[in-house]
Parts: structure tokens; sequence; C-alpha cells
């Protein structure tokens, strides 16, 4: 067999048919659709736009919705894609079926508001048989019980017969609980008798890998809302899916979706780095898919800037990551390897996916630490796992709970199985039972979470006006205040006809002067007014459509629908915004030159007051790098560079070197900022005139916010003078208290701290003498019980510590003997107890203490030599002291 080249080309399998690959498969669904009038777009992000909803794009039809739903009017009417898609639900079974994973493709084609279920379904069926060449009689169709429309299509206009047509229940199809859905039609493929269960009624429908479903068509014409209710969307629209993987699998006659080209190259790296070849054996099987798996989705959620995290699609992330990492150790592989991994993930898939190459250096920096970090983490959850059984050996204890089973997991990333490994080793399990009630408990709070999330959700009242209205003209570019009028009134989310003193009201106004807040620049300030009212703008942002949402709080007199209004922005807000916004390209420029090419911005907040920027760079920055970068700052500011706005193509703007932000999708026209050749940057925000405007620039804070990334805020103009004259003032102030110079300050202080330290030494000294001397006292009250010494005594400690301490002190003194020491603190009693030598007259500390802390109401235990304990009730203190003798003969009769 020739050695199968799986970049492009054909693969050459076994008896020589030669077969496409996941490339082409994909390339032949777009042209097809391509000549049936669909435009082919690229993938949108995984990271769904403006949808609440959802964490994640889990299906081909997440970037349309706002087509199907018509708050947006679609700008063609029909569509191609093949989608990047992430799915978590199955996380557990990726790799043990033949068809589940993380991240898949899905091929679809759709139509908004033009041709439904009569064009749908000829063309899948004629792309499946006559493109795809499928086998008709190998071929199924599913529908909806109460669809009988689909079945007769698929009669009339295929060649399927009538008998291949199942009915399923399920077949109603939704994104997610609420939004567009509808009635869906599946296509199978029978895989053949050697691929099922062997079972009797084995047919379609049955779960075992026979029947293989490779197509969805849904017929899209609900809308779902929260209640579960069903009403007609404005438009019918089509909504397919085709996973990729599956139908590579079946084209190219392979085993599983891990057995394609789209896999295997990534999984041999896998075997190359593990040293365990693919096929050897079931179990390293499943743990090479998951590697290969996870990383991919890793790789590829990475490229659309989703960053590691502890919440949302952040933690989606990482637990994936974390699970790639932990099935490669079950394979041998204990170095770092994702990288490598990656290389082939880009190679195979970065020419139709070219976000792997583009930010190549945000996803190795974060694999690279999340694996280094992980590694650690894993140690520590090793070493806490080995401590927790040695204490659960130690009481004799030979399972371990669910819930700190399920705590290694949440917090450590431990897979249960690799808890139950280590634990079996030991001839010990886990409570299984209680670990899923705790992983039922976390899921059901997460979906609360998600519940609530879904809960901020607009008025379809406010939508639909918004949506009549469209883009609000801006115009706060040029004019700070300007003419208008009131387009539509809200509040609470119903239209009204006028707000009066104290309302909030949501305003759609025919044009605005207020910058809305986007690109981390906050919204503008400012009001409304007419002859006799007066209302405060709150917040503006920029919805879906484009249009404006002002909120206002009407301060005077009443508003009314339809009046002309005169809209004034906050100049001095404006003007100070514009100050810290300018300083923030500077910003981003200084960094790369001093830090250099690799930072990007992260993040950033502009407001009046202040500026916040987040970037990458994977260490702090030393004092001489945060001065050179302020210098740089400031030069720039005293070059007084013009500051040019230019509206271009993004490519055009690309081609010129222009900063464009990570991960951000533009419009074909874009604003490009340069200031000098200092720094050139898309930019929607509002700016200075000259960078002189700014004024003095200062930082006042730099610090990491999470792996690999930093923050660094800064002041500017106005608020640089404020925040260097507060400075100035506290020094003031300091210097005052310490009736000496500014300049002496630092000498002076030094010189307090060496004299704290040296009277702290005194105190302890003192404090030794003062504890030696009633140790001394308390040696006085040794008896003997049994001929063993015994000292059981109150002792003032305030805490435990304070309570181990003195039985130190006393041990070293007794030399020999029985140490019960109780102190009251703070309404409870603590204890200590001391049995030294070890193993003196078989007296064990443990057992003596569990006895004299029951007396105080508590409980405890401890090695032989050392234990200590709790107890409630202080009152009871003198009474378990007293009951020492008697508990201590009786162990000693026990031992005979
Ligand atoms: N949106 C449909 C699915 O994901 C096609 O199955």
């Amino acid at each position: 067999m020739p050695v199968p080249d799986f970049r492009g080309g054909f693969i050459y399998f076994e008896g020589g048919n030669n077969v496409y690959t996941g490339n082409q498969l994909r390339e032949m669904f777009l042209k097809f659709f391509e000549s049936k009038g669909h435009r082919i777009l690229p993938s949108a992000s995984l990271i769904p736009k403006d949808d609440p909803t959802l964490l994640l794009t889990v299906a081909g039809m997440v970037p349309f919705k706002p087509y199907f739903m018509r708050k947006v009017e679609p700008p063609f009417p029909r569509a191609t894609t093949s989608q990047k898609c992430v799915r978590t639900p199955d996380l557990e079974v990726v790799g043990k079926t033949a068809r589940h994973h993380t991240f898949f493709e899905m091929l679809g084609n759709f139509s908004f508001g033009d041709y439904f279920k009569s064009d749908a379904i000829p063309w899948a069926w004629e792309f499946v048989t006559e493109v795809l060449k499928l086998p008709v009689e190998q071929l199924w169709i599913t529908v909806h019980p109460e669809d009988e429309e689909a079945k007769a299509l698929w009669i009339e206009k295929t060649s399927v017969s009538p008998d291949r047509i199942a009915y399923d229940p399920e077949n109603l199809w939704a994104a997610g609980p609420v939004g567009p859905c509808g009635y869906c039609s599946e296509i199978y493929v029978d895989l053949g008798e050697s691929r099922g269960c062997g079972k009797l009624d084995c047919a379609i429908g049955c779960d075992c890998d026979r029947f293989l479903e490779i197509w969805n068509l849904v017929f899209m014409q609900y809308n779902r809302d929260e209640s579960g209710m069903l009403t007609p969307l404005p438009k019918q629209n089509i909504d397919t899916g085709m996973g990729l993987e599956r139908i590579a699998s079946v084209m190219q006659g392979a085993a599983s979706n891990f057995d394609t080209d789209l896999f295997l190259p990534i999984i041999n790296k896998v075997s190359e780095l593990s040293g365990v070849p693919y096929h050897s054996n079931d179990k390293s099987d499943v743990a090479m898919k998951v590697v290969a798996d996870h990383t991919r989705a890793v790789s590829f959620m990475l490229s659309d800037g989703i960053r590691p995290g502890s919440e949302g699609r952040g933690y989606v992330l990482r637990r994936i990551l974390r699970r790639a990492i932990r099935y490669a150790r079950l394979l041998g592989i204990d170095k770092p390897f994702l990288e490598q991994i990656f290389v082939i993930i880009q190679r195979d898939y970065s020419h139709h996916y070219p976000e792997l190459k583009e930010n190549e250096n945000f996803i190795l920096n974060h694999l690279r630490l999340e694996e280094k970090n992980f590694q650690a983490t894993l140690e520590q959850g090793t070493l806490i796992l080995q401590e927790k059984v040695k204490s659960l050996q130690e009481a004799g204890v030979t399972a371990l709970s669910g819930a700190d089973a399920f705590s290694l997991y949440e917090t450590y990333g431990f897979p249960v199985e690799l808890t139950e490994e280590m634990l079996l080793e030991q001839d010990m399990s886990v409570d299984m039972e209680g670990f899923n009630l705790a992983a039922e408990e976390h899921r059901r709070l997460a979906k609360e979470q998600s519940q609530q999330m879904r809960a901020v959700q607009e008025s379809a009242a406010i939508s639909e006006k918004a949506k009549a209205l469209g883009t609000t003209p801006f115009r706060g570019y040029q004019e700070l205040t300007i003419k208008t009028k009131i387009e539509a009134l809200f509040q609470a989310g119903e239209e009204v006809k006028d707000a009066a003193e104290g309302d909030e009201v949501l305003v759609f106004l025919a044009e605005s002067p207020f910058y809305a807040e986007s690109g981390g620049q906050t919204s503008d300030r400012g009001m409304i007014r007419t002859q006799r009212a007066e209302a405060k703008l709150t917040e503006v942002k920029k919805g879906v459509t484009g249009t404006l949402y002002h909120h206002f709080i009407v301060t005077q007199g009443v508003l009314n629908l339809g009046d002309e209004v005169e809209a004034l922005v906050d100049e001095k807000a404006r003007q100070a915004t514009a100050r810290h916004h300018s300083a923030t390209h500077l910003l981003q420029s200084a960094l790369r030159t001093v830090l250099g090419e690799h930072v990007q911005q992260a993040g950033s907040f502009v407001t009046p007051e202040r500026l916040r920027f987040d970037f990458t760079h994977f260490s702090s920055l030393t004092p001489m790098e945060l001065t050179r970068v302020e210098d740089l700052l400031n030069e720039a500011v005293l070059a007084n560079l013009p500051v040019a706005v230019v509206e271009m193509s993004l490519d055009a703007a690309k081609a010129d070197g222009a900063t464009a932000l990570f991960g951000e999708k533009y419009g074909d026209t874009v604003r490009v900022v340069s200031m000098g050749d200092f720094s050139k940057e898309l930019c929607g925000g509002t700016h200075i005139h000259a960078s002189g405007d700014i004024g003095l620039v200062k930082i006042v804070s730099e610090g990491g916010i999470g792996a690999g990334l930093r923050r660094i805020e800064a002041v500017a103009g106005v608020e640089a003078l404020n925040t260097m004259r507060s400075f100035n003032d506290q020094l003031l102030e300091i210097a005052q208290l310490l009736k000496a110079q500014p300049a002496d300050l630092s000498k002076r202080i030094q010189g307090m701290l060496a004299q704290i330290k040296d009277l702290e030494k005194e105190v302890q000294q003192l404090n030794a003498k003062v504890a030696k001397s009633e140790v001394e006292s308390l040696l006085q009250q040794v008896k003997e019980v049994e001929g063993v010494p015994v000292l059981a005594t109150k002792v003032s400690a305030q805490d435990m510590d304070a309570l181990r301490n003195t039985a130190d002190l006393l041990k070293d003194k007794m030399k020999s003997g029985v140490l019960v020491l109780g102190a009251a603190s703070e309404g409870k009693v603590n204890w200590v107890t001391v049995v030294t030598p070890t193993g003196l007259s078989g007296l064990h500390a443990g057992q003596i203490i569990k006895e004299v802390a029951k007396i105080t109401g508590g409980g405890g235990g401890g090695r032989p030599d050392m234990a200590q304990a709790g107890g409630k009730d202080p009152a009871k203190l003198g009474e378990a002291l007293d009951q020492v003798p008697a508990i201590l003969k009786s162990f000693l009769s026990s031992k005979g």
C-alpha cells in the first residue's frame, strides 16, 4: 500500500480505491451549495457574538440567529459554511465512541426566509447520492411524526424508497432552550451488519455504530420562548448540519472519525510522543483519541482568542486542556507536549482556518503556560491525595468519600478514574455514588447560573423598534452639541409616549452625538433638553442593529415622543476620556518598543478618570522597564504629534501596518488613528487633536491579572496632576507626623524599622522568660499514676500554636511521662496530649485525648506521641482534667 499523504490529494486505501480527504470533502460541500446560489462564508468565531444564551458556537446556525429571528435583515438570502463548533455535554464519552468530539466542523447550507423544505431535501439527496455517490440502498431517512409534508417530499423529490423513511419523535431541533427551532429530518448511512450490535431488533435508531446519522436538515420555522411556547418565525428558514468528521469516516471507510485523515496525523504524533503504538489496546486508544480531540479543540479555541480561565468559556477551555494533559499522562507522556501536537494541527488546518497561523504566538504562549501550571497542580493534587490516603489508612477507612474525590476533580482537575487508579494501588476505592451526587449538585448549580444568564434579554418591543430604526447616525466625532429628535421612549421594556421627572427611560434618537461604550472606551456623559425638560444621560450602548440605546434619567419636566431636543455631550468629560484614550495608544506602542512585538492588547478600559490597559507579557515589568515606558510615552506627548484619523478598508489598514485588536471583527471600512510615526491603530474611539493635548501621563500601577497577562493603569492630563498632587500631599503629611523633612524620610523610616526589630527581639526574650518560669511552676504539679509521671493541667494559651509551644517546653523538662494540657479560648477548649518517650507504658496520646476531649464536648486524635483536639464546653475543662488519672488507669490496666 502506498504511504498515505494526508495533506491534500487522495488517500490510498487497501484495495486501491481512491478516497476523498477531509479537505476535499469540505471544499466539495461548499462548492456544491455555491452552485445552488449560496454565498460561501468563512467560519465565524467559536465565541458567539452578542448572544448571552450561548457560551460557545455549538452549531453552524449560531452566527445566523439574528437573521432567522429577523432581528437584523439578512444581507443575502442563502449561505454555506464550514463552521467551527464546540460541544461539551458529551465530554466524558469522547474517545470511547466512534463519533463524539468536543471540537468539530459542521458543514451547512442556510436559507434566510428564501427556499424551504422542497429545495433543501432534493439538494441534500443530490449531494449525497450524485456528488459523494453514496449507494442509495445504504441510506435511511428520519422525519418527525407530525411532519408528513417532509415525508411526502422525500418520496416525491428523491429516489429514496418509502420503506426507508422512519419516524423519529425527537426530530425537533433547537440550538438551546430558547431561540429559533423547527422539525428536522436526518439522513443516515447503514454501515453494515459488521458494525452493528448484533441484536435482533437492531434497526435505524439503534444506539450502536451501525446506523450513522450524517446530515440533519432543520426546517426552522418557530421561535421557542422561556416557557417552551413555539411561535412561528416571520419567515421559514433552512439550517442544515453535516459533521465533516463523520462524512469523512464514511467516505474513507474508516472504523471511526479518529481513523480519518482529519485525525490520524494527530494521533500518530501522540503515539510517537508516548511510544505507544495506536491500536495496541483499547485503553491506550481511548487516551490517544482524547488527547488528539482535546488538543485540536484547545488549539481552535485559543485561535479565536479564548483564554484559559476559571469561568465561562475560559473554564471550558481549561477543562479540556487539562483532560488532554491527564490522558497524555496515562500514556506515559509527562513532559510538555501540547506544542508539538499543535504544530501538526496548524500544518493541516491553517489553510482553511488562517487564525491558527495568525495567532500562533497567543496560542503557543497559553499552551505552554497552562501546561506548566497544570503539571505543578497535578503534582500538588497527587500529594494531597497521598496525604488523604495516609490519614484514611491510619483511621482504617478503605474508601475515599465522593465529596473528596469530587473536590480533587474540581480543584485539581483530577479525573476520578485517575483517583480510582491511584487508590486501587493501595487496595482502596472511591465512593462513586457520593461522587456522582456531588457532581450532580455541581451541575445543578451551573445550570441555575446559566438560566440566570439567559434572563438578560431585551423585550420584543424594544428589538422590533431597534430593527425598524436601524443604525443611529453618530455625529459625535465632529460635534458635541446637536439638534435631534426622540424617535422612541421605553420604560421597563414597554414603549411609552412620555416620561416625567424621576423616570428612567431608554431613548432612541434620530441622530446622536453620544459615544456608545465600545472598544474599551466608556460611554459619553451628557444630557438632552427641550425648552421645559432635561434628562441626564446614564449610559449609551450600541445594539446589534446599530441602533444607539440611550439611557436617561429625566431630571426636569416631561419628555415626549417626537420632541425635538438639544443633545449635549459633557465636553470636559469627553476631553478627559480622549486624553486617556490617545494615551492608551501611545502606551501600547511604548510597551512594544520596550518589551517586544509579542505585546498584544488583551483589553482596555478608558474613562475620563483613568486608563486601564491589559496586555500579553510573561513577567512583571522591572522598575527600569516601567520608567522607560513612561519616558517614551511622555516624550511622544511632548513631541506634540498630530492625531490623524483616516477611513479605509480593513485590508488597506492591515497592509499599512495598523495594529488591529486581536480577535475583534471589523466591518469592511475601518478608522485608522495615527499619531505621527509613533502609533497607528484601528480604532473607533474619540481622540485629541495632537499628542501634546494629553499633558502628563503617569503610570500608577502594573501587575499580573492572569496567566501571561499584565495590567497597567495610568492617568493623564488633569488627573495626572491630581494624582501627583495627592502623592505630594501624602508625603508632606508623613513628614509632618515624623517631624522630618521630606528628603530625610527614608533615612528616618529605616531607623524606625531597625528600632522596631530590636524591640520585637526584646519582647520575645521576655516572653520566653515568663514561659520558662510558668513551666517551672507547672512542673511542681506532676503526679504519679501507677508509676507514670502525669501532668494534667489548665494553662493559658490563646491558640493551638501557643498551647503546643508550652507542651514542647514541658516535654523537654519532663523527659518521661504524660502531659495533658487544656486551654480555654474564645468559648472553646483546646487540648494537647504528649506521651514521652513514645510508647511509654503502652500509652497512646491520640487515644487519651479522645477520651478527655469527649468530656468537653469535642473530639480529636493523632499520633501515639502527640495529639491535639478541641472541645466546645470550657465549663467542663476542670472536670475533664480531674478524670485524667482515671482515664490513664483504664488504659494502663487494659495494656496489662
Ligand atoms: N443546526 C442543526 C444541527 O446542529 C443542523 O444539527
